[in-house]
């Protein structure tokens, strides 16, 4: 069997929809293997022709129509036609008319997880992106916003609780132990915010009062038995209220906040309006069962999913071209929070260190697309990287460009303008021109181009003259179907050093760091400085102002002068990342043998010197994972660059072993708070734990093993689980069954479990994963906790040059994806660097990927396989 691809949409074929929608009710009798839902369309035409409806998986049990607030009457089979993607009234009245459908679904028999589904006994429904038309005829695009007015009924014992958007209305009992309830939403909403959940919860309340003294009701409705384990999620939620308010003066809107956590979920979480739905990995969490990873997780989802309540949903995307516009802004805004929440060069370091790993290997590969593109196949395929990661930079830029007071004015003018609409980039950027009086049109380019720009830097100090000249020069490769690309402007924050911690004065300018904005192709900068003076050292993309690629020939030495002359704390790590970068790339091509001793002593120190903030000082101690570095030399070969890595670990750890050892007896703080204070200190611990698992002293094992047993909570635990997985002795098979035994009940935390071996073992120890009776294909945290981690963290054993690793998941992928599309769509994207690697691996993943594709794929995952596979150019 072969799947074909899916047809392209095109931005420029946008065209309004014929009718508007001017309210929905919709009425479902609910039941897991059918319910039946009827909808009531108010509907006006704003022209003549035909009316098509989105539907997909639907039984029509009933059309009619109504004219002039008369009785609905059946439609003639005459007048509309029924496909496998909707439904088309071929000649439906001039005026106002009233559309009664009735359809019914299996939620049981829903394994996409996409529409109105059954998880865990409870019903809940996921519409983003096109999940609304699995659940009744409609026009399921952004732009067609309208009121929504639900009434759900069904069994009371199953369904003890019914929520959805808006305002709880009418409720009441039933004969037959079977109950109702009405919800009513004010605000005007794309069904791709419509959500439905049913079923028994339990329910940690709070409220929350708005800066106007309006008072909110908050609910986190989780299993039974789960409400403590919401508490850090409610406490996420009430601080994301208040920071809306305080940063960008934004109030919640309606009396009511729900949040409901399922396990079976595509993504992290759903923003639908006034009913967040969740994964439960993003909600629960406690010093037992989650880590400060999670924690920290959880704080930022929460405040992404509620701050879409004004960017995406208050004002939403006129199509999905312009998915950049809700998400990456909602990124840019949860970024900012968690840095007013935690250590904000922290949280910068981290932010770039998942956009170099994920986007920019997105854009150097097959998938490489705009952030804004202008075409896409399978829309579930365009909540990448790209989009929200490098959407977000790009906000960035845009405020650093203008400054905060413009950018918070630009802000509010696009707040007020397009409240309750459906719009594009250019109608937010028209906000910024609006209020800066500037164009932003070769700014825009940002979104039409895609691939990393490369901006190349050189130097020459006259020192007769006193003076640096910096050369800069951008450029950026062609991507699948772009090949010529123009320049972007370039906002490089950039600062001359004196090498003392200070900064120079030079042309006039104060001794600060200052913007230098690269507009065109080149540009030549001077700086003179008064006569006599020393060579200043050019510290440049502080604060990593720009997300590009630079490229500066440096030597070792200078290298390691400038770290040390360097004032900004992202620049501070990211000359030690290059400096590590290149040194495992020496190691793994064997043109050095052993690791520099000046280099980890350098390193070691800026460790030492850092012990003050223990996050900053854990994030020194990080190396670069295998997929940054494919990014750095081609072809490449993992297996050589997993080992090379691993040698300089060790000889880390060995500089800093004192250290370590002094650090780790000291007991870790308690009592346990997953605050930024307390998560810093462990961070660091963390780290050293890591190192200490790189080790190949014998007595490391022994340190780990006994860390293991006394770990006081989930974080320590699961670190010193993953530090044993690369020692040799029995310590890690115990370690394994120990957790095992103690957690097989709690499928969050045996989802770390199932994780942490697959990211770190063999084909075979992912054969075995596969095989135990835990392991779940219909669920996504389960398979991701897999192939997910074998795939996209376990480089050298899934590239393995005689395709064994490939062979091993191969058949989950293709049965994943036959239940679930969009799940399997997201495993293939692991295929995304292969024409980059060593020859063998190449040739096993492209006969894979045809395997695939001969096998037969889904139309979400077709789109991956076929992009990857088409020949580039
Ligand atoms: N819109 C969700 C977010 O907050 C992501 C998502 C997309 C979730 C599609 C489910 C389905 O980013
Ligand atoms: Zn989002």
């Amino acid at each position: 069997m072969r799947t074909d691809t899916p047809v392209a949409v095109k931005l420029k074929d946008y065209v309004p929809y014929p009718f508007s929608i001017d309210a929905v009710e919709l009425s479902f009798d609910l039941g897991a293997q059918k319910t039946t839902v009827r909808a009531r369309l108010s509907v006006t035409p704003k022209g003549t022709g035909p009316m098509r409806l989105d539907g997909e998986a639907l039984h029509l049990n009933y059309i009619a129509l109504a004219e002039g607030g008369g009785k609905a009457a059946p439609l003639d089979p005459a007048d509309f036609e029924v496909d496998a993607r909707g439904l088309t009234l071929l000649a439906p009245p001039g005026g106002p008319f009233v559309l009664e459908t009735e359809v019914e679904i299996s939620p049981a028999a829903n394994t996409a997880l996409s529409g109105l589904y059954l998880s865990g006994g409870r019903l809940c429904t996921q519409c983003e992106a096109e999940g609304f038309r699995r659940i009744t005829y409609y026009p399921d695009r952004p732009d067609v916003m309208s009121s929504f007015r639900v009434r759900m009924e069904g069994p009371k014992a199953a369904f003890p609780i019914l929520l959805s958007n808006g305002t709880p209305g009418e409720a009441g009992d039933l004969p037959g132990g079977r109950h109702f309830a009405e919800w009513v939403d004010p605000h005007k909403k794309p069904a791709y915010l419509f959500a439905l959940c049913a079923g028994d919860y339990d329910v940690l309340r709070d409220t929350f009062t708005t800066m106007s003294g309006r008072r909110v009701d908050l609910g986190i409705h989780v299993d039974k038995g789960d409400a403590p384990r919401a508490a850090w999620a409610m406490d996420a939620l009430k601080r994301s209220m208040r920071w809306d308010e305080e940063v960008y003066g934004r109030e919640y809107d309606l009396g009511v906040f729900n949040i409901v956590a399922v396990r079976d979920f595509n993504f992290g979480a759903m923003e639908n309006k006034g009913l967040n739905i969740f994964n439960s990995a993003y909600v629960l969490a406690d010093e037992d069962t989650a880590t400060d990873f999670d924690f920290e997780a959880i704080e930022s989802i929460v405040a992404h999913e509620y701050f879409h309540n004004w960017t995406g949903n208050r004002i939403t995307c006129r199509d999905w071209f312009q998915l950049c516009l809700k998400e990456g802004l909602t990124v840019f805004r949860d970024q900012n929070f968690s840095a007013d929440m935690r250590s904000r060069p922290v949280q910068r370091i981290k932010d770039v260190i998942k956009l170099r790993a994920r986007q920019f290997a997105e854009d150097a590969g097959p998938l490489a697309h705009s952030v804004r593109p202008d075409t896409y196949g399978a829309i579930d395929n365009l909540y990448t990287a790209t989009v929200y990661e490098k959407g977000s930079e790009l906000i960035g830029i845009l405020r650093r460009l203008i400054g905060p007071e413009k950018y918070r004015e630009g802000m509010d003018l696009y707040f007020e303008r397009h409240d309750g609409q459906a719009v594009t980039i250019e109608d937010f950027y028209a906000c910024f021109e609006a209020v800066t009086g500037r164009d932003f049109s070769a700014f825009r380019q940002w979104y039409a181009q895609a691939g990393t720009p490369e901006v190349t830097l050189d130097e020459t100090w006259d020192a007769e003259t006193a003076t640096l000249k910096v050369r800069l020069r951008q450029n950026t490769a062609p991507t699948q179907g772009q090949p010529v690309k123009k320049p972007v402007p370039v906002p490089l924050l950039s600062a001359l050093l004196d090498g003392e911690g200070g900064h120079v004065a030079a042309s006039g300018r104060k001794a600060e760091p200052f913007l230098v904005v690269l507009e065109g192709a080149e540009a030549e900068l001077e700086f003179r400085l008064p006569e006599g003076s020393r060579r200043p050292l050019f510290s440049v993309n502080r604060d990593f102002s720009a997300p590009v690629r630079l490229v500066r020939k440096l030597t070792r030495d200078e290298r390691l002068a400038l770290v040390r002359a360097e004032t900004d704390p992202f620049n501070t790590w990211d000359g030690l990342q290059t400096l590590v970068k290149e040194e495992i790339l020496a190691l793994s091509d064997g043109s050095q043998a052993k690791p520099d001793d000046a280099l980890v002593g350098a390193i070691a120190g800026a460790v030492k010197g850092a012990l003050g903030d223990p996050a900053f000082a854990a994030l020194l101690t990080r190396l670069p994972e295998v997929g940054e570095l494919f990014l750095e030399r081609q072809p490449a070969d993992p297996v050589a660059l997993a080992a090379a890595r691993a040698k300089l670990q060790a000889a880390l750890g060995k500089a800093l072993a004192e250290t370590i050892g002094e650090t780790l007896a000291k007991p870790a703080p308690a009592p346990y708070h997953p605050g930024a204070e307390q998560a810093s200190v462990r961070a660091l611990r963390n780290a050293f734990i890591a190192l200490l698992g790189a080790s190949s002293e014998p007595e490391a094992e022994a340190t780990l093993s006994r860390l293991y047993d006394s770990a006081p909570n989930m974080t320590e635990r699961l670190s010193t689980l993953r530090a044993l997985m690369f020692t040799k002795g029995g310590g890690k098979a115990k370690a394994i069954g120990h957790f095992e035994q103690m957690w097989k009940s709690n499928p969050l935390v045996m989802d770390k479990w199932f994780s942490v071996q697959a990211s770190t073992g063999t084909a075979e120890d992912v054969k075995r994963l596969i095989a135990h009776p835990d392991f779940d294909l219909r669920n996504p945290n389960r398979v991701r906790a897999v192939i997910g981690a074998f795939a996209m963290q376990n480089l050298a054993a899934f590239h393995a040059p005689d395709g064994s690793g490939y062979r091993a998941v191969e058949a989950t992928i293709l049965a994943a994806d036959k239940a679930n599309p969009a799940l399997g769509a997201r495993l293939m994207t692991a295929f995304e660097q292969w024409r980059v690697l060593e020859p063998k691996a190449r040739g096993e993943a492209e006969a894979c990927l045809k395997r695939l594709v001969e096998a037969g794929l889904s139309e979400n995952a077709m789109d991956i396989a076929s992009r990857a596979l088409a020949a580039p150019g």
